[in-house]
């Protein structure tokens, strides 16, 4: 067998001789004691942390100008994060789509699990073509439930017979539960619950949908040239205004979420004082911080993916800084996102387990 060689022979190290009369080979040091302490530490200084000072102030001087998070910031949030340093506080939990993890979403099993546990739900509210507000998450029927097509498009009769299925990734696959309406749900679910109402448009992607089958009042004329623009939205918010005032629920009770800021202006021209929540996904993560303000600007606070809101800090604080400014984080499965939130400065986490959160907070003490 043959051994390569990997290396080169070495040269072999040649100590120097001991000089026959004990004086050293080499030069004297140019500093001694104190001095050289001192003079060693000042070259270490020039020679690496000086220019990670200036590449800190740099980066800093530049995130402020430019509108990011300072490293400052990021470290914060970064410590927090890898459990050196705990949040400021633990977010308050909101029940996603009730509680989409124990029973199917936006049903009555899942509202009354999420008020049950944590006293806050957040839920989809659409519009069906008899103009009644009902609760499901889709642009149509078909993934999530038994019924297809688009449930704007659905009269109230049919949508009375829609079976919502549970989520897979819960356990849920084999139950189902019916599609409820928003002012029974209200009702159902009681008094001294908050509700976090997400405004589902109804939109036409794939083109406008065939004569006839569009709530009262729609038509295909009022398609928006912005495709972010809201279609049934005035319809809609009537909707939901019939339910508040079946059930009695007080407009103080409620938060209005939603992607579109043509859907929380709908809501503002019925309500100018009601709270309004935008929506934006991690997608966003890039985005100066001017620009992002301005998309909120109008609004109450933001409802942020919840690792945009960890990747953005300056995002988070600006927002809270605000009069009266709310940031929620979504959507949070486990223990670990519901404490990043926290991290990030979020008050809110919208979680898919409120029945868990006791034991995450049991955990995180
Ligand atoms: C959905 O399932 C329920 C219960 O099985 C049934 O009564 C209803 O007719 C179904 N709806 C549709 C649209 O198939
Ligand atoms: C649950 O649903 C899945 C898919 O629809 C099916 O394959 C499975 O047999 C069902 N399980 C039970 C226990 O009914």
């Amino acid at each position: 067998m043959v051994v390569r060689q990997r290396h080169p022979p070495l040269t072999p190290f040649v100590m120097a001789e001991p000089s026959p009369s004990g004086v050293s080979p080499y030069p004297p040091p140019r500093y001694a004691g104190a001095t050289r302490v001192a003079w060693l530490a000042l070259r270490r200084l020039i020679g690496w942390a000086l220019p990670v000072a200036l590449a800190v102030a740099a980066a800093a001087a530049g995130a402020l100008l430019l509108g990011y998070p300072t490293p400052a910031a990021t470290a914060t949030t970064t410590l927090c994060l890898a459990g050196v340093v705990a949040p400021r506080s633990y977010p308050r939990a909101v029940g996603h789509r009730g509680a989409e993890g124990v029973a199917p979403e936006n049903t009555l099993p899942a509202l009354t699990a999420g008020a049950a546990a944590v006293g806050i739900v957040e839920t989809d509210v659409t519009v069906s073509a008899d103009g009644t507000a009902w609760l499901f998450h889709d642009e149509t029927l078909d993934a999530q439930s038994n019924g297809t097509g688009r449930p704007c498009a659905a009269t109230d009769a049919v949508l009375g017979g829609v079976r919502v299925a549970g989520g897979a990734a819960y356990g849920l696959a084999n139950v189902t539960a019916s599609l409820t309406r928003l002012a029974p749900a209200l009702t159902a679910v009681g008094g001294g619950v908050d509700w976090m109402l997400d405004v589902k448009t109804c939109g036409w992607p794939g083109g406008p949908p065939p004569a006839g089958t569009l709530p009262a009042g729609v038509t295909t004329a009022d398609a928006p040239a912005d495709p972010d623009g809201c279609v049934a939205c005035p319809a809609l918010v009537g909707a939901i205004a019939d339910a508040l005032d079946a059930a009695g629920t007080s407009l103080d009770a409620v938060v209005f979420t939603s992607t579109q800021p043509s859907a929380l202006a709908a809501v503002r021209s019925r309500w100018p004082a009601a709270a309004t929540v935008l929506s934006r996904d991690a997608k966003a993560v890039l985005r100066p911080l001017r620009s992002l303000l301005t998309d909120f600007a109008p609004w109450t606070g933001g409802a942020l993916e919840w690792r945009l809101a960890v990747a953005r800090p300056d995002l988070v604080a600006a927002l809270t800084a605000r009069p009266g400014g709310r940031v929620y984080g979504w959507t949070v499965r486990g223990g670990g996102a519901w404490r990043a939130v926290g991290c990030a400065g979020g008050g809110w986490g919208i979680t898919s387990f409120p029945n868990r959160v006791a034991g995450w907070k049991a955990e995180a003490k």
